[in-house]
């Protein structure tokens, strides 16, 4: 039995163990994409993750993601244990935004709604009036700009331009950006598209401003996923992380998969599309975390924060119903 099966072997045991499911994200390695899969938990974008893990009836969350995720499971579900396979998985947006900085920004514009997107830490959203994912920005900023709502937006800087380019809405952005997403590069897919001129381009609005204009499709990971299998070309380039294509792949099997360029001439290569963090989701560290939980593991969160945090996290779930 090699390591790898040993631990798929462990984590199936400890599963049902310990009352627990497994809910991961796209961009986790397709073996833990594929054992959520198995053994009946949910691979999918942030907004249905934190709606999968706060209507599951099992005890024990296993959130394979980056921190923010298990601590919106948390929120979301205070009795139950919400447990990582690392509690050092960040998100560089979230990093961006650190709560001091945020409250100054937000007290410097009192008259304005401030809608903060899922990828933040507990206390950022126990700021905010929403929260949002990139599934559901462009519907809530058109809906807040409907009711004559003026915009805080944080911390995604691309992600804010392009709801405010498509909604015309009056919205001052926070200037964070994703590392994997800021590294795709508009030259080399220039000369990719030449090279593959039957593909679609599909984009995460966390890319670039020149990045998102060469877009066939431009959405949210689950939204990209719809997309591949509307459009009817052949062939997908696609500026997301990679850890998309194994999901994607099964929605479209006939179809060729290939990774926007994220290196141009002369550039250094931070992230090659795929989020650091999310690659510290390994069955090792899944199999540890079910086993010993603890201050290595649980997700906790303050409970003035929790109960601050849960308003806006559940007007998105309303809105997004
Ligand atoms: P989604 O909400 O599209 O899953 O995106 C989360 C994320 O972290 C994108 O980088
Ligand atoms: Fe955060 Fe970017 Fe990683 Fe998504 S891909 S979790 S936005 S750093």
């Amino acid at each position: 039995q090699d390591e790898k099966s040993h631990y798929i072997s462990e984590i199936k045991r400890l599963l049902k163990e310990r009352d627990a499911v497994l809910v991961a994200h796209y961009y986790t390695d397709p073996e833990i994409q594929a054992l959520a899969e198995e053994t009946g938990g949910c691979v999918s974008d942030s907004l249905e993750m934190a709606r999968f893990g706060s209507t599951h009836p099992a005890k024990t969350l296993l959130v394979a993601g980056v921190r923010f995720m298990g601590e919106t499971a948390k929120i979301l579900s205070p009795e139950k244990t919400v447990l990582m396979p690392t509690l050092h998985a960040e998100c560089s947006l979230d990093l961006g935004c650190p709560i001091d900085e945020f409250n100054r920004f937000c007290d410097e514009h009192p008259d304005r709604t401030v809608v903060v997107y899922a990828n933040t830490s507990a206390a950022v959203k126990a700021r905010a009036d929403w929260v949002v994912t990139s599934s559901i920005a462009v519907e809530l900023i058109e809906h807040l700009d409907s009711l004559g709502e003026k915009i805080i937006w944080a911390p995604d800087r691309h992600l804010g331009r392009y709801v405010t380019q498509q909604t015309k809405a009056d919205v001052l952005c926070w200037q964070g950006a994703c590392i994997v997403h800021d590294e795709f590069k508009t030259q080399a897919l220039q000369r990719m598209k030449t090279l593959y001129p039957e593909a679609a381009i599909l984009v995460h609005p966390e890319s670039p401003q020149a990045i998102v204009d060469l877009a066939d499709a431009v959405g949210s990971t689950s939204q990209l996923i719809q997309a591949a299998k509307n459009l009817p070309h052949p062939q997908m380039i696609v500026a997301t992380d990679r850890g998309i294509f194994y999901k994607m792949q099964q929605a479209v099997p006939d179809k060729e998969l290939l990774e926007a360029p994220t290196a141009g001439e002369g550039a250094t290569c931070r992230s090659c599309a795929h989020c650091p963090w999310m690659a510290m989701n390994g069955l090792k560290a899944i199999a540890e975390g079910l086993e010993h939980g603890g201050s290595e593991h649980e997700i906790h969160v303050d409970d003035a924060l929790r109960e601050a945090a849960l308003i806006p996290l559940n007007r998105m779930l309303d809105f997004a119903a």
